[in-house]
């Protein structure tokens, strides 16, 4: 359903009545409530040059990059937290740097979102329901499982950006394309190599002489 502007959307909802208040008050006015502007799932079209189809169908990938990218991002805060080791104080590093970088593609990618006429996905309980990254257990893990499950999440979230980006770029839009493909994938890409040459076993001391020869 497309809503359009001027509360096209909207006809359903009576008006309010302003409440009057004979004298002035110093006390906030909360506990407020009124309907939903939009409703999930539902674009308003936006004076962008782009049909809204072609808004929803960006709307709809956009936001389950949204909800990996999101749960990725916590999963690195998570990995930060709660590594242990001989390696910890770089990956400590390391994983809040990744956490950083997620954090502003979550912003990016929500942003594009709005501005196409949808609605980003927002609230933790909603990331739950939409990720497809399985969910870890609340207790600490070792450095290789936590290496593995980021590893895992990253190639779920650039399989989908590829196709995500293909199909805004079958369909004209450059923005949503550009966004997945210069962003998206390249920071995926990149977080990838840094964290999966923690997973390669070479010697930490001493060499392993018998290859060699
Ligand atoms: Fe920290």
């Amino acid at each position: 359903m497309v809503q359009r502007p001027n509360g096209g959307g909207r006809s359903a909802v009576a008006p309010r009545p302003r409440q009057s208040s004979s004298r002035p008050s110093a006390a906030p006015r909360t506990g407020q409530r009124a309907p939903e502007l939009q409703r999930y799932g539902t674009i308003t079209r936006m004076p962008i040059g782009l049909d809204a189809s072609t808004c929803k169908q960006s709307v709809q990938a956009l936001n389950q990059t949204l909800a990996d990218a999101i749960t990725i991002r916590d999963l690195y805060k998570k990995a930060h937290w709660q590594v242990a080791g001989h390696t910890f104080y770089q990956l400590h590093l390391l994983f809040d740097k990744h956490y950083e970088e997620q954090d502003g593609l979550v912003d990016q990618i929500a942003e594009r979102i709005q501005l196409l006429g949808g609605i980003s996905l927002a609230m933790g309980a909603d990331i739950a329901e939409e990720t497809r990254i399985p969910r870890p257990p609340r207790g600490r893990e070792e450095v290789p499982v936590q290496i593995s499950r980021l590893l895992e999440a990253h190639e779920l979230i650039l399989t989908q950006a590829r196709e995500a980006a293909g199909a805004a770029d079958e369909a004209g839009d450059d923005g949503t394309n550009d966004l997945l493909v210069s962003n998206v994938i390249r920071t995926n890409e990149m977080q990838v190599w840094f964290t999966s040459e923690h997973l390669v076993d070479v010697p930490l001391v001493e060499a392993d002489e018998d290859d060699g020869e």
